[in-house]
């Protein structure tokens, strides 16, 4: 119900690309139920972008243009600012700045300007009591942080691991399907709106990083440290990798992965191959899925579409609806609790796919199995795929469990071979 003393809460939007347009389009078409909701009215009142002159298909008529994002901030006629322009500092990073010292609540869905200023922006927002949003941060439509912040509140949260990438989701996906490679995918990705202004951040895994990093810091208390994080991301994944993978019995995915550990938390991001039996393996396309272990609850599993207008923006107008009812609550806990830890890969412990690419001739398979048996390394199983007369073959291997240092020896050996026809690829294999 809505109560019909509460003036309208003024929003200001910076930022019109693909979410800023469907923000403004929500709370336009879905007004009525919003007021319900929340109880409050909603409206755009101002909005700022690069250019003034681009049809976004909707009106401005009646909403103040600022030309400079910041102003939003100081604009009387402004109660709760959205910032959707993006990166993690410039001028997203002045705006949240200039909006919290206005005292005025700052809702955003910048994982980059989380990830990095997230804690200096919540004591921020502490201090002058005014909330910090970022639910569309992180796995778009999927109400993740309210989750993990509200509903999980009672649980001690032990691992989390995620696909949060749309845009690699999106590409293995279609690789799969159609045998095309990752460069070709990429473009239709771009032009679905899925991926970032740079897309290197989403091929290379900074943008799982970014969410990675925010969910262990409201999931476990983590302090934010983009430092302490391994990133690897899929240009090096090839449609054979995929088919080989799943003879195999196994997806690839570009996975986030975070675990509670005795020193803090361990994260890790790059791409895994899971088993076909689980639930992570068939999410496709631009979903996104997140897994959360605690106690006492178990295992939780939140699956949604990761990214693109309608997933975003909705995230976006829910934290609205929050701070129509008044939510001021901080989300990220106070600064290190638990340290964020970089131990490196060396010790990671798992099972390895491994993909060579040889001559085909005798002696071959000796010289590899030596160099493996020299790291101590053990063979789980083992395929050799000829192609055509003189082209090179396809050695593919898993081995049992070992450590990721023999890995990197035994790959630098291999990789020295003269039969060698490229350089080596391993996947790591996760146990889940
Ligand atoms: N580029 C991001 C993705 C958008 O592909 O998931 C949502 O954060």
């Amino acid at each position: 119900m809505s109560d019909d003393n509460k003036p309208v809460l003024k929003v200001g939007v910076a930022g019109l690309g693909t979410v800023g347009g469907g923000v403004i389009k929500i709370l336009r078409d879905n007004a009525a139920l919003l007021t319900q909701r929340s109880g409050r009215a909603m409206a755009v009142t101002a909005v700022s972008a690069r250019n003034r002159r681009v049809d976004r298909g909707f009106s401005f008529d009646g909403l103040t243009w600022h030309d400079d994002p910041v102003d939003l901030a100081a604009d009387p006629n402004v109660d709760v600012v959205v910032e959707l322009i993006g990166g993690s500092d410039g001028p997203a990073l002045l705006l949240a700045q200039a909006a919290l010292k206005e005292g005025k609540p700052f809702v955003t869905a910048n994982k980059a300007l989380i990830a990095r200023h997230g804690e200096a922006l919540s004591a921020l927002a502490v201090e002058q009591d005014a909330p910090l949003r970022f639910e569309a941060a992180v796995a778009g439509g999927i109400p993740i942080i309210k989750a993990l912040s509200e509903g999980l509140s009672a649980n001690t949260i032990d691992r989390v691991y995620a696909i949060l990438n749309g845009t690699c989701n999106y590409i293995l996906s279609v690789m799969e399907e159609t045998g095309a490679p990752f460069e070709d995918i990429l473009a239709d990705a771009q032009k679905l709106g899925y991926a970032e202004a740079d897309p290197t951040f989403d091929v290379d895994g900074i943008d799982t990083a970014h969410k990675l990093a925010i969910l262990s810091s409201v999931a476990f208390g983590a302090s934010l440290n983009m430092d302490a994080m391994f990133t690897e991301g899929i240009r090096h994944i090839t449609p054979h990798d995929i088919t080989f993978a799943g003879e195999l019995g196994y997806k690839i995915k570009l996975m986030g992965v975070s675990t509670l550990i005795d020193d803090g938390v361990m994260q890790r991001v790059h791409p895994c191959l899971v088993s076909l039996e689980t639930a992570i393996a068939h999410v496709n396309g631009v979903n996104n899925v997140v897994v959360a272990e605690g106690d006492p609850i178990g295992q939780t599993v939140y699956q949604g579409p990761g990214a693109g207008e309608g997933p975003t923006a909705s995230a976006v107008v829910a934290d609205l609806c929050d701070v129509a009812r008044g939510a001021t609550s901080p989300i990220l806990p106070p600064p290190a609790d638990v340290p964020s830890t970089y131990l490196g890969m060396d010790g990671h412990e798992a099972r390895y796919y491994v993909r060579l690419t040889v001559a085909d001739e005798p002696g071959v398979m000796a010289a590899i199995t030596a160099a493996l048996r020299d790291e101590d390394l053990s063979i789980e199983s083992l395929i050799q795929r000829s192609h055509a007369a003189g082209e090179p073959a396809s050695v593919l291997l898993v081995t049992h469990e070992t450590n990721e240092m023999k890995i990197r020896r035994s790959m630098e050996r291999i990789g020295g071979l003269d039969v060698m026809a490229a350089a080596p690829v391993f996947i790591r294999i996760e146990n889940l």
